[in-house]
């Protein structure tokens, strides 16, 4: 008689963080089924639990080991659980990890991914822990698991070497490495053949790409060779990266849509130098200038931190100017958080809290001002919306995105589903949406 072969190990993963932990997430996942791993939805029923964690602010790091502790409770109960953490914390934490969590099983940093089978397998008292970063490592060979949408996100570019100094990015993902665009292409045409209508191609600074002499225009132009792609976007882009061939490569290739985000962190030149972002006020907007000169449609919607070591009123009055002077369609906006490792980190923390506090609320006040003026001019235009399914308070509504990435809802009809492209006269806006009518 043959023994019937057991259950393959069920692995459950929850991801914190950016884009780009999503899509490592979904690499991580293909790694482990290819290892004869299967996946479950409810950390329950699971045999091995994973975390994807972010290490950008102290805040992502304090939410991971709240919720560690919270699986170390399924984990007393039943001890022959697996606890693993990943991802960018892993890297930036290690020792002290392993005193907060002492109960973890695995902690594997971005560049481990291809040995966590390995790493699953080790049976010992000690924890598995792989946080070696690997400058050559773009797991190029293995095809990420993608959710069902119309939208795929891809990886383009891993690491970077900025170092910006508030930045804890280039000491957890490593050295800039760019993916083979064979293997980019590879990724596209499957997934447009799956029916994927939007490529976003990902990287720390993914306008930074290039392999051999393909650089970052270059490789837009390629996935836009792609039959059955319809919508290319990227992120995130740094300033200093936004090349002649880029900004072309946008302007005169109609599925590069006309949406960019670049991050700005502050709108004074006194702290974009104590920051070392490479560029000035004035370069930005001039960048600003030639961006909307190529691609008049554009929208544009950005990165700021208040309350930088050193950051003075004037500094912060600043940033709220040059808020006003390019008029984003949205911008994210954070508390400075120091980070060990960074070279900001021995300057101090000059801010108080509550200030940082202030000023973050000032700025999304300014904000949503913005984006709803921006918004609101928009009614009564057209818009090509491509649709991805039912809006989020529903009521037969159905939602999309415009090119220039802004949520648009509508009435559905039997006749339109995800992955279509409508036509939307705008009727209403909100600061954070369109809403209007199929014409
Ligand atoms: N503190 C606050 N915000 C940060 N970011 C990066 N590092 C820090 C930090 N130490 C923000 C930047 C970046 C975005 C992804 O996160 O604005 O663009
Ligand atoms: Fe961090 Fe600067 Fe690199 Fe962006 S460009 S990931 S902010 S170091």
């Amino acid at each position: 008689m043959t023994k019937p072969t057991p259950p393959p190990p069920q692995v459950y993963l929850e991801t914190y963080g950016c884009q780009m932990n999503i899509a490592d997430t979904q690499t991580v996942t293909a790694v482990l089924r290819r290892a004869g791993y299967a996946s479950v939805a409810r950390p329950e029923d699971a045999d091995i639990i994973l975390i994807n964690t972010c290490a950008i602010r102290e805040h992502a790091e304090d939410r991971v080991i709240g919720r560690l502790s919270d699986l170390a409770r399924l984990k007393r109960a039943r001890p022959a659980l697996k606890l693993g953490l990943l991802g960018c914390m892993a890297q930036h934490t290690r020792a002290a990890l392993l005193e907060k969590a002492p109960w973890l099983d695995l902690v594997a940093g971005p560049d481990a991914y291809r040995r966590l089978p390995e790493l699953l397998g080790h049976d010992g008292f000690d924890p598995a822990v792989d946080v070696r970063l690997d400058r050559g490592e773009t797991y190029a060979d293995i095809s990420p698991e993608y959710a069902e949408s119309v939208r795929a996100y891809v990886t383009a570019m891993r690491g970077c070497d900025r170092f910006c100094t508030f930045c804890v990015v280039p000491y957890v993902r490593g050295r800039e490495r760019s993916v083979p665009p064979d293997a980019i292409l590879r990724e596209v045409r499957a997934l447009a053949a799956r029916g994927v209508k939007e490529i976003v191609l990902l990287g720390q600074t993914v306008n930074a790409y290039r392999f051999d002499a393909t650089d970052f225009g270059a490789l837009l132009r390629l996935v836009a060779g792609v039959e059955g792609v319809e919508r290319i976007r990227f992120t995130s882009p740094h300033p200093c990266d936004m090349s002649d061939s880029v900004i072309d490569a946008m302007a005169s290739e109609p599925k590069v849509q006309p949406y960019l985000h670049l991050p700005v962190q502050s709108g004074s030149d006194r702290v974009l130098a104590a920051m070392e972002r490479g560029y000035t006020v004035e370069g930005y907007l001039d960048l600003v200038a030639r961006l909307r000169q190529a691609i008049p449609a554009i929208a544009l919607s950005t990165d700021l931190i208040v309350g930088f070591h050193g950051e003075a009123e004037s500094d912060f009055m600043a940033t709220l100017a040059l808020m006003r002077a390019v008029g984003y369609d949205s911008a994210f906006s954070f508390k400075y958080s120091v980070r060990e490792h960074t070279r900001a980190h021995r300057l101090g923390d000059s801010v108080s809290e509550a200030e940082k506090g202030r000023r973050l609320a000032e700025v999304i006040a300014l904000q949503e001002t913005i984006s709803l003026e921006r918004n609101r001019s928009l009614i009564g235009r057209e818009f090509a919306v491509l649709v991805e399914g039912p809006a989020r308070r529903g009521a037969g509504r159905l939602a999309g995105k415009t090119p220039q990435f802004k949520t648009a809802v509508f009435p559905g009809a039997a006749e339109i589903k995800a992955g279509d492209t409508v036509r939307l006269r705008v009727e209403s806006a909100t600061a954070h949406s369109l809403a209007g009518a199929v014409v």
